[in-house]
């Protein structure tokens, strides 16, 4: 090494954002097994962080920390199959790593935290071992692993067209102020969208995000962003786990703006007016025997990003 030379990284850790998901228009299955979409996503300040440390030759190890009931720490892991395909793909199958994942984003919530993890290990990992990968390469990876990938690296708020995975940015003024209301239990994504397919001949007709949607996000204006939210897997999710219908009505009666399962669920999002009403709602809302736990958040934040 010569005497300016950068030092090699030994340890690079990434923090990620959870999503929710402001509007998820879903159309008939197509005949891959995927559904087409139309999805408006927000990063919010809930984040699992992902430390990459060197490790010997080829080695791919993990440790999970935090909230992770169910979470696989192996192979089957998003995260180890982020780091194999990055190697592959992009380093080389000899490169190693340690991988730890700290996590708060809620396992199976309808928040994308295995796509966190995911996306915060492609971006570690390629710090760690210094690869010549463009963001565009790692958002391509990103969505070869899972249609929520990108956004996690992503972040911020962004419209998601195809599986979900082709991302634009869209402007948004100011912060939105949520309360999470957590599940004990998780809810399977595929067993979600399998739900929804059974209950709904959904029109062949294009999928569209409502203007007034687009406009309430410019305008920063909680009140006009509360009237347009929309989860089309929502009744799917309802219909698994009725006991949602009574947390989404208690958050509305508690004064939250808007009610809303998260993705393909379970956690119910509220949006509130600012962020006093936020605290009264999460306190009230912490309460209710039917709710595991509950957050306050704000978004949108930004995506995958190194962390000291
Ligand atoms: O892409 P990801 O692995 O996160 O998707 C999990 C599951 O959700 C898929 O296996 C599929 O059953 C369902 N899905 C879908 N249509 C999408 C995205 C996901 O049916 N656009």
């Amino acid at each position: 090494m010569s005497a300016d030379a950068e030092p090699e990284l030994e340890l690079v850790r990434v923090r990620v954002p959870a999503k929710i998901n402001l509007a998820l228009r879903v159309g008939p299955r197509s005949e891959d097994g995927y559904h087409p979409l139309v999805n408006v996503f927000q990063a919010v300040s809930l984040f699992d962080d992902v430390t990459a440390e060197t490790a010997p030759g080829g080695e791919v190890g993990l440790q999970l920390v935090g909230e992770q009931p169910g979470v696989p720490a192996d192979e089957d892991n998003l995260a180890v199959r982020a780091v194999r395909l990055l190697a592959a793909e992009h380093g080389d199958p000899g490169l190693g790593v340690r991988l730890t994942l700290r996590k708060t984003i809620p396992v199976a919530g309808g928040m994308a935290g295995g796509s966190a993890d995911a996306a915060g290990a492609l971006l570690a990992c390629s710090v760690l071992w210094d690869l010549d990968v463009q963001p565009d390469q790692l958002t391509a990876l990103a969505a070869r692993l899972g249609a929520d990938v990108p956004f996690a690296l992503l972040g911020g708020t962004a419209i998601g067209t195809g599986r979900g995975d082709v991302l634009a940015p869209v402007l948004s003024r100011g912060t939105f102020h949520w309360v999470l209301g957590l599940s004990a239990q998780g809810l399977s994504t595929p067993r979600v969208f399998a739900r929804f397919d059974e209950l709904s001949t959904p029109a062949e007709e294009p999928l569209e995000v409502p203007d007034a949607l687009m406009e309430a996000l410019r305008t920063g204006r909680a009140e006009a962003l509360a009237g347009v939210v929309g989860n089309d897997l929502q009744a799917a999710a309802l219909d698994l786990r009725p006991d949602l219908a009574d947390v989404l009505e208690r958050g509305r009666r508690l004064g939250a703006l808007a009610a809303l399962v998260s993705g393909s669920g379970p956690t119910c999002a509220f949006l509130c007016a600012d962020e006093s009403a936020a605290i009264d709602v999460s306190t009230k809302l912490g309460r209710e025997p039917a709710v595991h736990a509950v957050r306050r958040v704000h978004g949108p934040v930004e995506g995958a990003r190194l962390i000291s």
